[in-house]
């Protein structure tokens, strides 16, 4: 294998030149592979057999590293896997994006590799979706239901998961318990092809300072049996501060828009982040079980004090947060700016943003509803100001191309630009080049072991 690709797959190069991408691989192995899939342009590859493996190769920590799809790299040592991700946002950023010249800083890595996640869902299932290495045993499986997590690719089939490194105990103890009293209690598991079962999804949520948040979803009407269940749990657990249930007879998954019924204690949990400023109060977020908060949040204050510090905020500036989620990073930068407005279109993502400043007696922050394409429009300005500094932190598929126009028109002094896709941002930072410089790019590992990654770029009016 020649070098790591995008999405933890490995480059190599068939003697015709066509370019292979190398599903488990790791740069440095040499291997017999087995092509699975010809594409117009690159062939999709897995290893049949690894004669000389890459030096940079560890154990996977986890059992299911190879089924599970979740964890890309786990296969890797971390200092590589950091590198990696680094490469792959200055290659995305440089051949998308042609952003030339510009500090590209090193990847801040992150302090902990794993049990840094603060939020995992895992889904039931009636049929079990059976590893190679379970068939090819030729062993008798009796238990055929399933706790875990889809197989990539699969829409109806679990892989059942008794230990995920990636969030702190008593993440397994918990889903673990849910699961043994299931089977003890006769409780049947959702059959996605069938449509029936009772337990459908579970999702837990945890803070820093160890509170937990618990929802399950009940594909059947969770009567006596699924409120027994979320009673034992509760008592079992203590450290869960909020459970909820809900009924789901929906074609989905999704919660959003489904009515949570709070069976235990409060309806929010508290997460804490440090001040923006040296010595000053910590920040305080209320996480509802549908708001949207930062999967690693050791690694989101790094994240923000980065962004924080490439914006050079200061108490004359008036900073734009668009698509602020619940607030985070417009109430960081309220500690140092002038004024922050933040937009966002989840309504309930703006209620406890409102709530969030409240709760920090922040006053100079100020949250609209609204999707981008439309609520980012002269009438805000008319009503705040114009921004000198604007962050924005879009989701996956970038900016819409309307929101991109509108910051070539409005010729801001500073945009610092965050994103968990380097090629969606690359794309955008390509047109917004037509009156910005791409001066700093600043790559955050805030995901260890899978391929994803965080990056700031920061860009500055051109004279
Ligand atoms: C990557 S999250 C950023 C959250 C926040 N900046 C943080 O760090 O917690 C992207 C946010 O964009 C919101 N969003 C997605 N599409 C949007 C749109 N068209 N208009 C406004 N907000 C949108 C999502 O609801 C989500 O909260």
């Amino acid at each position: 294998m020649e070098r790591a690709g995008g999405r933890g797959v490995c480059v190599a190069h068939a003697p015709d030149g066509k370019t292979i991408l190398v599903a488990g691989a790791a740069p440095g192995d040499i291997a017999t592979i087995k092509v699975l899939r010809k594409k117009k342009k690159h062939l999709e590859a897995v290893i049949e057999r690894l004669e000389h493996p890459s030096p940079h190769r560890v154990q996977p920590t986890c059992a299911y590293a190879e089924d599970c799809g979740g964890c890309s790299w786990q296969h890797v040592d971390y200092g590589h896997q950091a590198e990696f991700k680094d490469v792959e946002v200055r290659e995305n950023l440089r051949r998308i994006g042609q952003v030339e010249g510009g500090d590209f800083r090193p990847i801040v890595p992150a302090p902990k590799a794993y049990r840094y996640r603060n939020k995992l869902e895992f889904s039931f299932s009636a049929s079990r979706w059976l590893s190679w290495k379970e068939i090819a045993s030729g062993e008798e499986i009796a238990q055929k239901q399933a706790l875990g997590f889809h197989v990539p690719g699969l829409w109806d089939k679990i892989m059942d998961i008794e230990t995920c490194h990636l969030q702190p105990e008593p993440s397994n103890a918990i889903k673990n318990f849910i699961r043994d009293y299931a089977f003890t209690n006769g409780l049947s598991f959702f059959h996605p092809r069938e449509k029936h079962g009772l337990l459908r999804t579970m999702m837990l949520r945890c803070t820093q300072a160890g509170d937990w948040m618990l929802v399950i979803q009940f594909y059947e009407a969770p009567e006596e049996a699924g409120l027994g269940l979320m009673q034992a749990v509760c008592d079992a657990f203590p450290e869960i501060k909020s459970a909820y249930y809900a009924h789901n007879p929906k074609p989905n998954d999704s919660i959003y828009d489904l009515d949570l019924q709070l069976f235990k204690g409060e309806p929010y949990v508290v997460e804490h982040m440090p001040s923006a400023v040296e010595g000053g109060r910590a920040l305080s977020f209320r996480i509802g079980p549908k708001s949207f908060y930062q999967t690693n949040p050791e690694q989101a204050h790094r994240l923000y004090a980065e962004a924080l510090k490439l914006a050079n905020v200061g108490p004359e500036d008036t900073v734009y947060d668009l698509y602020t989620g619940t607030g985070t990073i417009a109430l960081f930068m309220a500690q140092v700016a002038k004024k922050v407005v933040g937009i966002e279109s989840v309504p309930e993502a703006i209620a406890a943003a409102k709530e969030n400043a409240r709760e920090n007696g922040i006053t100079n922050a100020h949250f609209e509803v609204g999707d981008m394409r439309h609520a980012f429009q002269a009438e805000l300005w008319e009503r705040y100001g114009k921004p000198n500094v604007l962050v924005t932190d879009p989701p996956r598929d970038g900016m819409h191309p309307k929101v991109v126009e509108r910051l070539l028109e409005l010729e801001i002094p500073r945009v610092v630009y965050v994103s968990c896709n380097s090629a969606t941002q690359a794309r955008d930072l390509a047109l917004l080049q037509e009156k910005y410089a791409v001066t700093v790019v600043q790559p955050v590992d805030m995901f260890p072991q899978t391929h994803h990654v965080e990056n700031i770029a920061l860009l500055e009016l051109k004279a």
